[in-house]
């Protein structure tokens, strides 16, 4: 990456491109550290935002107990940049992905997600196998219909069979209350987020009621950290958003700094009408269309592949060349569209840094 014009003005920089503000970046990774040493919570911040291992350890520097991730490859490319404390939040499946979740753990502390008793039996075998204790910590629905176990009962069943697995070490539980992170009216956010968090918590309850130890009780998003990481019991937050924001968790209100924004040109001009050289293999569009930071006056009405649609509602005419700068309405699908971010100081390029996760689905 030594090739790339460190010291270039913004202004004069390739487009389109993924533009990451590194004061803004330091202040929230800082922002949400310093709530954690504040009180007895850590963050284990989820990489499926920013997949970039050098945003990674900018958090562990921070104060941050590991990093959290979606997929296994995911967390293959963070071991890989030394990060060991690795919590895969998802469900680990089949001969093939089983045999790489092995090999990962013999060079790194990775746990993974476990809701299935045959899972979690496969998983054990696997590891037992290599001679390994396999991290393990139980995913349970608190509300998002999605993975996990049912709080209370289910979930005890399933412990009380992980802790008897020779090839697994129960970690504890997480629940992540991903429906409540944006809604829009902060008091129902907070009691949807309490009742989910209660779940959790008594379901921690009942394991070490019935002699099973949990260590980990994992949970939060960036729209509810501020709550979930005030309830006592919980021990880490899984935030992800956070680090780099987007425009869509800025309009309910999240208490971070935009640091990621779309450097685009315009390529063609019709009157009040601007075509610019990003269309949605740059941005993605699924939380709306992203805002215009600037110029004033314009608005992004459409996105086809790689053209985007300006219209002028007010300010001055854009011309072809002019740079227009916009805000992802999605941080975590748009910055998987990316090789880099070109990590900005002050209007000047400080470092491109590899995106070294993108599409790392499998
Ligand atoms: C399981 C899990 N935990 C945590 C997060 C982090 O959420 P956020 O980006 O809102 O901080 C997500 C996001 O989708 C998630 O799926």
């Amino acid at each position: 990456m030594s090739s790339y014009p460190i010291g270039m003005a913004k202004s004069d920089l390739d487009t389109p491109c993924l533009c990451l503000d590194a004061a803004a970046l330091e202040r929230n990774i800082e922002k949400m550290a310093a709530f954690c040493r504040a009180r007895p919570v850590r963050a284990r911040p989820h990489s499926k935002t920013h997949k970039c291992p050098t945003i990674a350890w900018m958090q562990m520097n921070a104060g941050a107990i590991g990093i959290t991730c979606a997929k296994l490859g995911e967390a293959e490319v963070m071991a890989q940049a030394g990060i060991r404390d690795l919590l895969i939040a998802n469900q680990i499946l089949g001969a093939q992905k089983i045999a790489r979740l092995i090999n990962l753990a013999a060079y790194s502390e990775v746990m993974v997600a476990v809701d299935d008793a045959d899972n979690a039996k496969e998983l054990s075998d696997a590891a037992e196998a290599k001679g390994l204790k396999l991290r393990a910590i139980i995913e349970v629905d608190v509300g998002m219909g999605r993975c996990g176990t049912a709080p209370g009962e289910e979930t005890l069943a399933l412990a009380q069979q992980m802790v008897r697995l020779p090839g697994l070490r129960f970690e504890g539980i997480m629940g992540y209350e991903g429906f409540a992170v944006m809604i829009p009216d902060m008091e129902v956010r907070r009691q949807k987020a309490e009742e989910a968090m209660q779940k959790l918590l008594s379901t921690a309850d009942l394991l070490r009621r019935k002699g099973i130890p949990v260590g980990i009780v994992s949970a939060a998003g960036t729209g509810t950290y501020h709550i979930t990481g005030e309830i006592p019991g919980i021990t880490e937050l899984q935030v992800g958003s956070y680090a780099t924001m987007d425009a869509k968790y800025k309009s309910v209100g999240a208490d971070f700094e935009c640091a990621l924004t779309i450097l685009a040109r315009v390529i063609s001009v019709h009157g009040d009408v601007a075509i610019i050289d990003a269309g949605m293999k740059t941005m993605t569009h699924e939380f709306g269309l992203p805002p215009v930071l600037h110029p004033e006056g314009w608005t992004l009405v459409k996105l086809s592949e790689e053209h985007g649609f300006l219209q002028r509602q007010g300010g001055e005419p854009l011309r072809r060349g002019d740079l227009v700068e916009l805000i992802p309405s999605h941080g975590c699908t748009t910055i998987n569209l990316h090789d880099a971010y070109w990590v900005m100081r002050n209007g000047v390029l400080e470092a491109v840094w590899p995106i070294a996760a993108r599409g790392c689905i499998r």
